[in-house]
């Protein structure tokens, strides 16, 4: 969309998504103490080192999970989340074979590999819109009970890209709920997790298991990307429901990348140390708060509860297009407009038309200019 058109001012890019802060010291020692092991096929099921290690970073971060997860059946290693949010679909279609014609249930806005999935299985998307008026999250409440019946999974994120919405244990018990009663898998995507301002979003491992007592239907999604500033390696996990982890293991032994050793050393080494993550967590804080001091109440602005973006409300500038256009041509502020996160209903209408997405990836002082010059538009005529 600003393909050939110069920026205003020198310019600041908050339109990409890609964790921008240093990564973790421990990550090149550990790298070139195993890299002989780049020489080995790797196993799909991941090393029991990297399994312990996630096992145990699991039950540190929801404390009813310590010891009640088993390495063994309920954890598969991915190379990063999104190669596996995708190719997940394919044992959830698998598991309801009966259903002619199956449904995959997608918040809106979303991630883009939700729709992926649901195209590649040649299942219907069918979106939830998550409105403002109900806290950026989707009403479970709109959809129909018959659409329910022919779903296969149910992806939702939390916190979410891009609004920041966090699920509560309440919220997260109905949609576990839901997938129970009508046989669906909840893909819960948990990668923005780690990124919180005032307190740690709920796990639906955690609700799960107090709620219910076991994690049938549940499938959560993990990753390093974001939580230790490593998009590069990509690492992450699934963990939950064992029977479709098993049925998913069998696919991913033939159809999928395996993550190398040398990568799973990292990993686990990654899972266990948690002092490199409260440390990006209040980089984070800090550029939150200039965000809160900068833009006031102006456009929308509220902090997002999790995740690492600005979801403004631009309506007033002539929606998300024209917005992102005027504040690169005249300022040098690359954003993203809502409408690229959202799909469009055949009314035309699209929940994301009304927001810019803002990336604060970058560096303290670079943020800042940007939310200033962002003021200095809004407040022009
Ligand atoms: C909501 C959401 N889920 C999943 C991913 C995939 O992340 P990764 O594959 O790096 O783990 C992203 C990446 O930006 C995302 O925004």
């Amino acid at each position: 969309m600003l393909e050939g058109i110069e920026p205003g001012r020198s310019p600041i890019d908050l339109s990409v998504g890609e964790p921008g802060h240093p990564m973790p010291d421990l990550v090149g020692p550990i790298l070139a103490d195993h890299i002989g092991e780049f020489s080995k096929y790797p196993p799909i099921w991941g090393t029991p080192e990297l399994r312990d290690a996630i096992a145990g970073w699991i039950g540190r971060r929801y404390p009813p999970l310590r010891g009640q997860i088993d390495a063994e059946r309920q954890i598969l290693p991915l190379c990063g989340s999104r190669e596996g949010l995708f190719s997940a679909i394919f044992p959830a279609l698998s598991r309801r074979s009966e259903l002619s014609d199956p449904i995959v249930l997608i918040p809106n806005p979303y991630y883009f590999s939700y729709a992926a999935a649901a195209a590649g299985a040649k299942a219907q998307a069918v979106y939830m819109e998550a409105r403002p008026e109900f806290g950026f999250l989707p009403d479970f409440e709109a959809i129909q009970s018959d659409l329910l019946d022919r779903t296969v999974a149910m992806y939702l994120a939390s916190p979410s890209n891009p609004e920041g919405a966090v699920a509560g244990e309440d919220y997260l018990e109905a949609a576990i709920g839901l997938a129970r009663a009508h046989d669906f898998v909840l893909f819960a995507d948990e990668c923005y997790s780690e990124i919180w301002i005032e307190a740690p979003p709920a796990g639906a491992l955690e609700t799960a298991y107090r709620r219910f007592g076991d994690f049938h239907n549940l499938i959560v999604f993990q990753s390093l990307s974001k939580r230790s500033n490593l998009p590069g390696l990509r690492s992450g996990f699934c963990a939950g429901d064992p029977d479709f982890i098993a049925s998913y293991a069998a696919l991913r032994n033939v159809a999928c990348p395996q993550m190398p050793l040398p990568l799973q050393d990292v990993s686990a080494a990654l899972w266990r140390d948690e002092a490199h993550v409260e440390a990006n967590r209040q980089l984070y804080r800090a550029k939150f708060e200039a965000a809160a001091r900068i833009l006031g109440g102006r456009l929308g602005f509220y902090p997002p509860q999790g995740g690492f973006f600005l979801w403004l409300n631009v309506s007033q500038k002539g929606g998300g297009e024209a917005a992102a256009a005027t504040l690169w041509k005249a300022y040098g502020v690359k954003v993203l407009p809502g409408a690229f996160l959202g799909h469009q209903y055949e009314d035309g209408t699209n929940p994301g038309k009304n927001y810019v997405r803002l990336a604060l990836v970058g560096d303290l002082p670079t943020t800042e200019e940007a939310l200033a010059r962002i003021v200095e538009w809004a407040e022009s005529e």
